[in-house]
């Protein structure tokens, strides 16, 4: 099988060349420079891990067919893209059927590491790299569809004393989340899918994420701020299941999907290198080495909101994010899965958090989360939200179905 590369993955005679270059790289970037006959140990030794890594990573190659669609319950991978699209101004139902037929086929192949039909870069899709695509619609969408809205499917409440919207981050009729773990593999699926629709529907904002390409078990997503993120979370494949899926009390076109809440959060990082360390763990009540709570024990040791310090202050801040952002019952819980973005300019607004959040009814569960941190939380000296919209997350496509079929019919 090739590799890309022009040399093979098998035990031929070009590997050790592949070998050699990639390690060159690591020893000088991380282990300081080898060299001699010792470099040529190290790099031997260390060779294995490193290829059967990057090879497993590329081969993944994830199902598309199911309850629920990909995207949601996976371990995010390192490379994002969000894409929210608008159809055209005269669209119709049928013109969402048309996308729908259209993007079934096209994202089944690509996440099977076969391009879509129209491709003419097969080659690029044949790195499926943990692909996964998830699609989700606007209130217009739905309308044109026939189906009846949820309730839930509207922007979000403003919340002035933090929002500074811009458009060109807010709203839209439909959303691509593709996620995987080549920005090769992110951008052909993203290029295929939008240019497969160019008479149905434009590109209204394409926010690019990224992730810690050497997370995994014990080593956990970090934010731009340097934070720890993403820790406490419900058990959404357990016992929590019913906040994450529309269940029977939602509409019936919708069971087995969700929704999703996409909020582009900037973060002004002058500001913050201002800030000493207590105040940025204190912001949050999390220590920043570890991410464990400043009441002691380990990063998934619970925070004790009602441990006080020897003036009898509470130790976790009354406006800390974690004690503001703490569920006050256990409905107003979701699942966050955040993406970095930095678009490298240095510009204001240019650095931030794409903040993803899935659940069943994000008015019921998220708002009044997002309502107490816009009142208090301290890490608003920090953050701004420049952007907002909310989905309909379809429910996954079974054998012989579209994407969005019972909201077809
Ligand atoms: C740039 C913006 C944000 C940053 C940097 C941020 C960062 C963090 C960090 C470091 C934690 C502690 C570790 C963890 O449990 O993940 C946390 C917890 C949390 N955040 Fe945020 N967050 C942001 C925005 C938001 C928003 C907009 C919401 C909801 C509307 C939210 C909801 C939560 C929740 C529910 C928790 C867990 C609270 C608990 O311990 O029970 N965050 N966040």
């Amino acid at each position: 099988m090739t590799d890309g590369s022009g040399t093979t993955d098998g035990a031929g005679g070009a590997r050790p060349r592949r070998r050699a270059v990639l390690l060159s790289g690591l020893a000088g970037a991380g282990a300081g420079v080898v060299t001699g006959a010792g470099a040529a140990v190290a790099r031997e030794r260390s060779t294995p891990v490193v290829d059967d890594r990057l090879t497993r990573a590329r081969a993944v190659a994830r199902g598309f067919r199911g309850t629920h669609q990909a995207g949601i319950l996976e371990a995010p991978p390192p490379y994002a893209a969000f894409v929210a699209l608008d159809l055209m101004p005269d669209a119709d139902r049928g013109a969402v059927e048309r996308l729908l037929t259209v993007w079934t086929d096209d994202v089944e192949r690509l996440v099977g590491g076969r391009g879509p039909l129209t491709d003419l870069e097969p080659e690029l899709a044949a790195v499926p790299a943990s692909l996964t695509v998830t699609v989700a619609v606007g209130p217009r969408v739905v309308r044109l569809a026939g189906a009846p809205t949820p309730t839930w499917l509207t922007p979000l409440p403003d919340f002035p004393q933090i929002d500074r919207l811009e458009e060109r981050w807010s709203g839209g009729d439909l959303l691509l989340q593709v996620c995987a773990a080549s920005p090769t593999t992110v951008a052909h699926a993203q290029r295929r899918l939008t240019a497969a629709v160019t008479d149905l529907a434009r590109v209204r904002w394409v926010q690019r994420g990224f992730r810690e390409p050497f997370e995994g078990p014990g080593l956990p997503m970090r934010n731009l701020l340097g934070q720890v993120d993403g820790t406490v979370q419900p058990d959404v494949t357990g016992l929590d299941a019913d906040l994450l899926w529309v269940g029977d009390d939602g509409p019936a076109w919708l069971r087995g999907g969700s929704s999703v809440v996409v909020r582009r959060i900037a973060m002004d990082l002058d500001a913050w290198d201002r800030a000493d360390r207590f105040s940025r763990e204190n912001a949050v009540g999390r220590r920043l080495d570890t991410g464990a709570p400043v009441t002691g024990g380990g990063v998934d040791a619970p925070a004790d909101l009602a441990a006080v310090d020897e003036l009898g202050f509470h130790r976790i801040d009354d406006a800390a994010h974690l004690r503001r952002a703490h569920a006050s019952a256990p409905h107003e819980r979701f699942l966050r899965r955040p993406y970095s973005y930095d678009d490298g300019t240095g510009a204001t607004s240019s650095t931030g958090l794409v903040f993803v959040a899935y659940q069943a009814d994000p008015v019921r569960q998220l708002v009044p989360v997002q309502r107490r941190l816009a009142e208090m939380d301290l890490l608003n000296l920090w953050t701004t939200p420049v952007g907002s919209a909310v989905f309909a997350v379809l429910p996954g496509a079974r054998p012989g179905e579209l994407l969005g079929q019972a909201m077809l019919t």
